[in-house]
């Protein structure tokens, strides 16, 4: 679906829904931009409820439209969040987790267990009896020792757990090889082409404590190209009809993961989720007629999709060098610490002026952060307008894998997030303090 919003600059397409420009200023969710970095602080992630909520609609809008018993399960890694997963609860999303922390995360915000699968291929023990004493509805089991630490524990409880299985389908989707993860070289899953996965199905389907409800796969994120989703499909499901007929598995469930893209900037911008969802439903359902399967339940896994495009970092520009020539830097008070994605895979991000966006924007120039590391580059030749310390940075995009993945390099704090809706900001994630840093730290002996 097309959500109508003021066209003003390329770069609304890729902002959250509620975004609008009135006399030169910006506004997220009801809330001035300029306001919010006054009253919280910079850096600052600003993360607007409606876009969130308009996007968890569109997915199972979307996919119910091709697909009957279609769930979608939002991948909490893009950012885990008490508040985010309010959210998501009350659009009657799924989650998953892949550590005791994000469920700790999920578990702190109520999130219904029945709800919940744990992804993940180094799944510890004590975090597996975590997820099964808070009673979550499925593991994804990734690994021959998952198995047995799984097995262990279900008998010591005797207690019949549902599983799903991930298997690597050996498919490049095509995107960052830091973010692939289907391909024989990973470390995710088990191998289709080596014969682990026929391995860990006959093991798994000889347990008595094992429900195993079906086949998962993830190829990796962010994927701009609907060909890897057919291929895989149709490979694992030929894959699985082998299965039924060697052990009975029967395919009540099938995942093809998440990796669904959203536009970083406006020259790239990602397939429709009617897309994804018209080739996946297809492709499921064309190889389960070819194979006699009923269609099973079928779960997306979207993460970076929901929140994403939901999110904008905000930072204030400090030092200006200009390298005549060469280049000229912007520094702002934030960078890799906050949004390390630019520094390992290359991401690139849009810049907005936020106070400047009416203004010519021909100057080129380079936005750094503030940490000790040259690689500490947000965005690369971007043109923005001849800029003065104190001038407001927005960087759209910037919902999912930012604060998520964030870090105390060089002790640096980290940021604040503010949650907007219908003009009213709330702290969801308030600034960390130097006391916080220390606190880890000191008085250890
Ligand atoms: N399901 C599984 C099993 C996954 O491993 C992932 C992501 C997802 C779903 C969600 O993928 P999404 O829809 O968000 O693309 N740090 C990287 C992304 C790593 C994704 C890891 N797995 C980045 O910043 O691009």
């Amino acid at each position: 679906m097309e959500h109508k919003f003021t066209k003003n600059f390329p770069e609304m397409e890729i902002l959250p829904l509620t975004s609008r420009v009135t006399q030169g200023r910006l506004s997220i969710g009801g809330c001035d931009l300029h306001n919010l970095a006054e009253e919280f602080g910079t850096p600052l992630y600003i993360y607007d409820e409606e876009t969130i909520r308009l996007i968890c609609k569109d997915f199972i809008r979307e996919f119910s439209h091709c697909y009957e018993d279609v769930k979608i399960e939002y991948s909490t890694k893009a950012f885990s969040n008490p508040s985010v997963n309010r959210i998501i609860d009350e659009e009657g999303l799924h989650i998953d987790v892949v550590t005791g922390g994000e469920l700790a995360i999920a578990i702190a915000s109520n999130f219904p267990a029945n709800r919940i699968n744990f992804h993940g291929n180094n799944k510890s023990e004590h975090e597996l009896i975590e997820a099964i004493e808070y009673g979550i509805e499925t593991i994804t089991i990734d690994s021959f020792h998952e198995i047995f630490l799984l097995d262990k524990i279900l008998k010591s409880k005797s207690k019949k757990q549902k599983v799903m299985i991930r298997v690597s389908p050996s498919i490049d989707p095509h995107t960052h090889l830091l973010t692939t993860t289907g391909i024989l070289d990973s470390k995710f899953g088990f191998s289709i082409e080596t014969g682990d996965a026929e391995k860990a199905i006959s093991q798994i389907m000889k347990l008595d404590f094992f429900d195993l409800l079906g086949v998962h796969f993830h190829l990796g994120s962010p994927i701009f190209e609907l060909d890897p989703y057919q291929q895989a499909i149709d490979y694992v499901i030929t894959f699985s009809s082998r299965m039924r007929d060697l052990y009975g598995l029967n395919l009540r469930r099938f995942s093809p993961g998440g990796g669904f893209a959203i536009g970083y900037v406006t020259n790239e911008l990602p397939p429709k989720i009617s897309d994804y969802a018209r080739i996946i439903s297809e492709s499921v359902k064309k190889g389960c007629d070819k194979y006699k399967f009923d269609y099973p339940e079928l779960i997306v896994e979207p993460g970076r999709a929901i929140v994403g495009r939901s999110g904008v970092a905000i930072y204030s520009v400090g030092a200006i060098k200009e390298i005549p020539d060469v280049r000229t830097y912007v520094s702002v008070d934030g960078g890799m610490g906050d949004n390390i994605r630019p520094a390992i895979y290359g991401s690139q991000y849009s810049v907005i002026p936020v106070g400047k966006i009416n203004h010519k924007w021909d100057n080129k120039v380079t936005v750094a952060g503030k940490f000790c590391e040259s690689g500490d580059i947000l965005a690369r030749d971007v043109f923005l307008p001849e800029l003065s310390s104190g001038d407001l940075l927005a960087l759209p995009s910037s919902g999912a894998y930012c604060i998520g993945m964030s870090s105390n390099y060089n002790m640096q704090v980290r940021p604040a997030v503010v949650l907007v809706n219908n003009g009213v900001p709330k702290l969801i994630k308030r600034r960390e303090t130097y006391k916080d840093l220390l606190e880890t730290s000191l008085n250890i002996d």
